[in-house]
């Protein structure tokens, strides 16, 4: 009879829920029972708001998803459902009966996370029983190098680092370029706030990208790829080192590839986490082992890349895209998404949403469909504000755009940008002024200080918006940001400073009351800017319960027992404790 089968997710969101402590008390488990089983781990499936997730695959190959599985719950779940065969119903979020949790798989089209949170990571063989590398087979054997480019180009696959650029068309430049000797490189430098899509894409199913690098390397005619991926991401380089040695070992990297007359290897360059070091030229010269500072184009990477070599760059989401449109064709590909962008697209939810994780969803896709059916709404019932995509390069959508559909054309008109996947969902509780702020921040301590204008201009920007948060703003501070925007998006070399602007640019655009309050009532309409907030005790509703004045770090709050209490706004620091503690709603903020 099939053994049962145990899968614990521990990718980097699984092990920080705790997953390697529930991998440990099943293991424990499984040997104080003497239970004959299959353990082994998965990446992430796009859940992770109910990490540590398990899953059970019975004899008859059922399964049964759990959800928020601690060590605790382990141990029953190993006793009852592994030894005793009767599922823990109420711990089950996924199996044949209807959840709530259903909602976020339905709208999702999975073509890039096919294999994320269903095949063990650390295997080649589950990636091959999973039609891994069939489709670089497909390609040696069947077509030419230009037809994997004409392939790609019918696909209407867009770039997914940011940009967008139509990768068949990048791909021809690239194999057109004079010159024998080409490099193609994988960019899983994922710099933006909020974005984790490419980390996981790595952690959870490396191969699919190394397998997507092979086709390209064979459309451009390159011999050799570098995986430049940040240092900070050390399970996604574990993986990828693991998966390239047991590549080499089985004779798939290095001469003659799948006895073709292809040689491929690749490296991995661990980069220090600069955002900048994304920008491709910057890129390049961080793997050549200089400052990575980004350069004039042209000459453009496809014609004076690494080394000075014709050089194709794609994103780890490009890359995993390949081999199912190589498989599945290109007309199955663009069958999918809208006129102006095919295929689906993954998107890192985080933010005030219920459901944060992964999501995949075809193009096309509406903002609300993704917040509300995927992401299940806000949490704590509050309002749904905006959302920000595209990272420190994008910018602000608000609530009321969204039915709009997300493709590249429609989220560039609105100011915002695509960028590589991060959205981030904001309630009623978040000061736009603020949050343009933290991006600018990002940016600002980012930029390589080449450009006057991106070095200084967002410095000056900062100063702005700091000093409109903390109630100094002038009349005539809104014209100054967006003088200092165009200046430095029209006067920068690269995309990190022609982009810095558009977070400020687009809370301008669609929240201009809120820094209009804030200049000039000296008021945060979002309640999140501590220095305009005043606090006061109501006297009529304060039962004199004292927990204020307990929790209140500044000995701002006095009174007695069982008497209202009073407030010295001067000895106040604005912390809110007093307005958290009050039970009875007795500490006004404004
Ligand atoms: C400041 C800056 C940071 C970037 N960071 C990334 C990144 O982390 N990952 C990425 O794939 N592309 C990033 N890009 C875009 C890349 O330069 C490049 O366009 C992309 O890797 C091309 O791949 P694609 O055509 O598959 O999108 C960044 C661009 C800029 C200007």
């Amino acid at each position: 009879m099939k053994m049962k089968t145990i899968k614990v997710g521990l990718g980097t969101c699984g092990v920080s829920a705790g997953g390697d402590k529930t991998y440990d008390a099943i293991k424990k488990e499984i040997a104080k029972q003497k239970i004959k089983v299959n353990l082994k781990e998965t990446g992430c499936n796009g859940m992770c708001y109910r990490e540590p997730l398990v899953e059970i695959i019975d004899e008859r190959n059922h399964s049964f998803l759990y959800g928020d599985v601690t060590p605790e719950k382990a141990a029953r779940i190993i006793s009852e459902h592994i030894a005793g065969g009767t599922p823990v119903r109420e711990w089950v979020i996924k199996n044949s009966q209807p959840s709530e949790d259903d909602s976020f798989l339905a709208k999702q089209k999975k073509i890039v996370l096919r294999n994320c949170g269903i095949i063990d990571p650390t295997s080649l063989d589950e990636y091959i029983a999973a039609d891994g590398y069939k489709a670089i087979q497909k390609v040696l054997s069947e077509y030419t190098p230009e037809k994997v480019i004409e392939i790609i180009s019918n696909s209407g696959l867009r770039g997914r680092g940011g940009g967008g650029f139509l990768t068949g068309l990048k791909w021809k430049f690239c194999r057109q370029a004079p010159g024998d000797k080409k490099y193609i490189i994988c960019n899983a430098d994922e710099g933006d706030p909020g974005a984790f899509m490419d980390r996981s894409t790595l952690e959870s199913d490396p191969h699919s990208v190394l397998e997507g690098m092979m086709i390209c390397a064979y459309a451009i005619g390159a011999d050799e790829g570098v995986i430049y991926v940040r240092a900070e991401y050390p399970k996604a380089v574990k993986r990828l080192k693991d998966s390239i040695e047991n590549l080499i070992a089985k004779g798939y990297l290095g001469r003659n590839i799948f006895n073709s007359k292809m040689n491929f290897t690749i490296k991995i360059k661990e980069g220090a986490g600069a955002f900048v070091c994304g920008e491709e030229t910057a890129l390049i010269a961080s793997i050549e082992g200089k400052r990575g500072m980004p350069r004039f184009r042209p000459p453009f990477p496809a014609n004076s890349g690494l080394w000075g070599k014709p050089t194709n760059i794609n994103n780890v989401e490009t890359f995993a895209n390949l081999p199912w449109i190589i498989l599945n064709g290109a007309e199955a590909f663009a069958s999918m998404g809208t006129n102006d962008s095919k295929g689906t697209k993954v998107f890192a939810l985080a933010g005030k949403i219920a459901r944060g994780g992964l999501a995949e969803v075809p193009m096309g896709i509406t903002i609300n469909e993704i917040v509300f059916d995927i992401g299940g709404g806000i949490t704590e019932n509050k309002k749904f504000k905006a959302v920000q995509m595209g990272g420190p390069s994008g910018g602000c959508i608000p609530a009321s755009m969204g039915d709009l559909q997300i493709d590249y054309q429609q989220i560039n008109k609105t100011g915002a940008i695509m960028g590589s996947g991060g959205l981030v969902v904001m309630d009623e509780t978040t000061c736009m002024v603020e949050m343009a702020k933290f991006f600018l921040t990002f940016t600002q301590e980012e930029s390589c200080g080449k450009c006057t204008f991106c070095r200084i201009g967002t410095k000056r920007m900062l100063e702005v918006l700091t000093r409109i948060t903390e109630g100094a703003g002038a009349e005539g501070d809104i014209d100054l940001l967006q003088k200092l925007a165009y200046e430095i998006k029209n006067n920068t070399i690269c995309g990190l400073g022609q982009t810095a602007p558009n977070p400020v640019l687009t809370t301008l655009k669609y929240f201009p009351e809120e820094y209009e309050a804030h200049i000039r009532d000296k008021k945060c309409p979002a309640h999140s800017c501590s220095a305009l907030l005043t606090y006061a005790i109501l006297s009529d509703k304060c039962k004199g319960c004292t927990l204020c004045a307990k929790a209140c770090p500044s000995e701002a709050i006095t009174g007695e027992k069982k008497k209202p209490h009073a407030l010295d706004p001067a000895l106040c620091v604005k912390c809110g404790k007093c307005f958290e503690t009050c039970k009875f709603g007795a500490v006004e903020r404004n």
